[in-house]
């Protein structure tokens, strides 16, 4: 009698396999040692990925350097090991002001490689009126400790996803993520090219003038040219970075385009852009908003729901909804301030927003939910506003 051959296979094959399986994890279990596990937090992996993505960094203040009376560079260490970052990403730092606990984003300016040796770099400018920028400037000492977050921000060169060649145009203090740039890519650390448009009013308020010229002199990948918007001085470009300037420094049109600046500079740039001909994917841009308007302001009320409790907070139509809530001592979860990293997500139950052209950059569905990003919101109504 010839024998039959069978092949088990297919679903009755998985359930034998998951029943065995269950068998051998229920015996490895009860052959365990009654002891406590050792913690995973002695593990080196685990040491390095906190290390690189710390909850908060404690930072002290080791040195300040006055920019004459425009800004201030502060310098960081730590007892820990500082979170290594990309060149281009900022710093989120927890300040409380006041009875108001605030957040501020700062590009970093040092070089990635500098964290590596224990120090960041921030600069701060002054701001007319600026919550913040006041507080910091006004404040902030040598030995202070300051609370900042891991380092965060989408605007670094990738090399699978960016042009070779780097179109930076920066304004005002938006100098410094591409200082940090720079410095890279003269220590090696990031290779392309950097083509850096500094738009300034007046030469006397170009940051970093001489590092600048001496990376550019002596490194051929970084060239740096200043664009002045209110005088006419000889060795500078006169007006501001627009089509023409970019057309004239990167004639061969195969580049990423790289924006940091103030709102303003943002909005030029936008009726400007189009005339490269670019695919919106090679252009990057961080903008700084100083959260406010510049019209006549009017006087609205926010009722704040947080997990089910009211409060009815005053806000102004020329400041965001983050504003009012943080000058009124409400902790909303923040980083980027720019709209971007969607951290401080909140649903506006009812009343209306302004939000600026550009700055929008909710998902679809949160814009068909009403949910706001109130970092870049400005009332226009009185409102009711659900933070979490
Ligand atoms: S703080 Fe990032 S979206 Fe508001």
């Amino acid at each position: 009698m010839s024998k039959k051959k069978f092949s088990v296979n297919g679903t009755f094959k998985d359930s034998v396999n998951t029943v065995k399986f269950l068998t051998e994890r229920k015996q490895f279990i009860d052959s365990a040692p009654a002891v406590l596990p050792t913690r995973t937090d002695d593990f080196g992996v685990n040491k390095v990925a906190k290390s690189l993505h710390p909850k908060e960094q404690k930072l002290v203040i080791s040195r300040i350097e006055e920019h004459a009376d425009i800004a201030k560079s502060y310098y960081f260490n730590s007892e820990a090991p500082l979170a290594y970052f990309k060149a281009g990403q900022y710093l989120t730092f927890k300040l409380e002001i006041g009875n108001s606990v605030v957040t501020r984003s700062y590009s970093i300016a040092s070089s990635p490689a500098s964290a590596l040796n224990g120090e960041y770099q921030i600069t701060v400018k002054r701001i007319a009126d600026g919550f913040v920028s006041d507080y910091i400037l006004d404040s902030w000492k040598v030995g202070d400790e300051v609370t900042a977050y891991a380092p965060e921000g989408n605007m670094t060169y990738n090399p699978l996803r960016d042009a070779k060649s780097i179109v930076a145009i920066a304004g005002g203090s938006g100098i410094t993520p591409f200082l940090s740039l720079a410095r890279a890519i003269e220590q090696g650390d990031e290779d392309c090219t950097l083509t850096l448009l500094y738009g300034c009013r007046t030469s006397g308020e170009i940051l970093f003038k001489t590092e600048l010229d001496s990376l550019s002199e002596k490194n051929e990948k970084i060239n740096v040219i200043y664009v002045l918007s209110h005088s006419d001085e000889e060795g500078y470009e006169k007006g501001f970075v627009g089509a023409d300037i970019i057309k004239k420094y990167a004639p061969d049109g195969n580049y990423s385009i790289f924006i940091c600046g103030p709102g303003g500079m943002y909005k030029f740039l936008e009726a400007e852009l189009p005339k490269l001909d670019k695919e919106r994917k090679y252009i990057r841009f961080e903008v700084f908003s100083s959260g406010k308007k510049t019209e006549d302001p009017k006087e609205y009320s926010i009722t704040v729901i947080n997990r089910g409790e009211e409060t009815v907070i005053k806000a102004s139509s020329s400041e965001t909804v983050l504003c009012a809530f943080e000058r009124a001592g409400i902790v909303v979860p923040a980083r980027c301030h720019t709209g971007e990293c969607g951290f401080c997500r909140s649903k506006l139950v009812s009343g209306k927003v302004y939000i600026p052209e550009g700055e929008d950059k909710r998902r679809i569905a949160d814009m068909q939910f009403n949910f706001i990003h109130p970092c870049c919101c400005y009332p226009e109504s009185d409102l009711v506003i659900r933070i979490n």
